[in-house]
């Protein structure tokens, strides 16, 4: 059986007094799901999370991390800074790191490789543009960008690997994709991976959906056989809602 896997990306928002004061709300209650939870606070606010949760089933992670082991890299953090404040994992390819700071397959691929030669877990993201879906090209872009990014892998990366499927026209817009179509979506994705990677890992390699998630569509996404889970955005930054998503399995 999966793992089921509720991960709250806060992005550019909560400072240290509004991440202990959310933090504090979630690990203050009894989740009674086997739910595997994870947020995923600013840079700044990344060492006091981990040990304000030392006691606490939820796990922090990093939004990014940079593709080089250490250098002359103004302002960018490694694999190796996150591991030694016990941050185990990052979020890889959100769009909007795509989108806004120009990180193309190329560059993510190299994250990725970086991040997982360091045994640092990640969670990497991926997802077509509005323009795709219109054009029905939505399956050959998300293969694309798994093509691009995932194809030299050693088997045993995949322990390390979760897939998040974000399609960019359903982020922070209020629109999410529907349960048929995130569940088309993921299937093929499942499907890209049994094909290169064989059906041991396919059948195991969590797959989540972001997009638009709110404690009113949760649980019909969350239903689809081959949805894992969420990457929450805005909803994970208000405790009763990122809580009623969780407890939407
Ligand atoms: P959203 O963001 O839930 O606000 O749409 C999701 C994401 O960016 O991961």
């Amino acid at each position: 059986m999966r793992k089921k896997i509720v991960i709250g990306n806060w992005k550019m928002n909560n400072d240290s007094f509004e991440t202990k004061t959310l933090l504090n709300k979630l690990k203050k209650y009894d989740f009674k799901n086997d739910v595997t939870i994870m947020v995923s606070p600013s840079f700044t606010n990344l060492q006091n999370s981990v040990i304000y949760l030392n006691d606490s089933k939820i796990e922090v992670i990093a939004q990014n991390v940079n593709e080089s082991e250490k250098g002359a890299f103004t302002g960018e953090v490694s694999s190796s800074m996150l591991k030694s404040i016990g941050v185990l994992r990052s979020i890889i390819g959100h769009s909007e790191r795509r989108l806004y700071y120009n990180e193309t397959d190329n560059i993510l691929k190299k994250k990725i490789y970086n991040a997982l030669k360091n045994e640092l877990k990640i969670i990497f993201c991926f997802g077509e543009k509005i323009s795709d879906r219109k054009n029905n090209q939505q399956f050959e872009l998300v293969n694309n960008q798994l093509s691009n990014t995932l194809l030299d892998l050693n088997k045993s990366d995949w322990e390390n690997i979760i897939l998040a499927y974000e399609p960019v026209w359903a982020i922070g817009t209020g629109e999410n994709a529907t349960p048929k179509q995130v569940q088309e979506m993921h299937f093929h994705v499942r499907n890209w991976v049994k094909i290169n990677y064989g059906s041991k890992i396919s059948n195991t390699v969590p797959i989540l959906y972001g997009g638009s998630v709110k404690p009113n569509n949760a649980s019909e996404i969350f239903s689809q056989p081959d949805v894992d889970g969420g990457l929450i955005g805005g909803a994970s930054l208000n405790h009763n809602d990122f809580i009623e998503i969780i407890n939407s399995f």
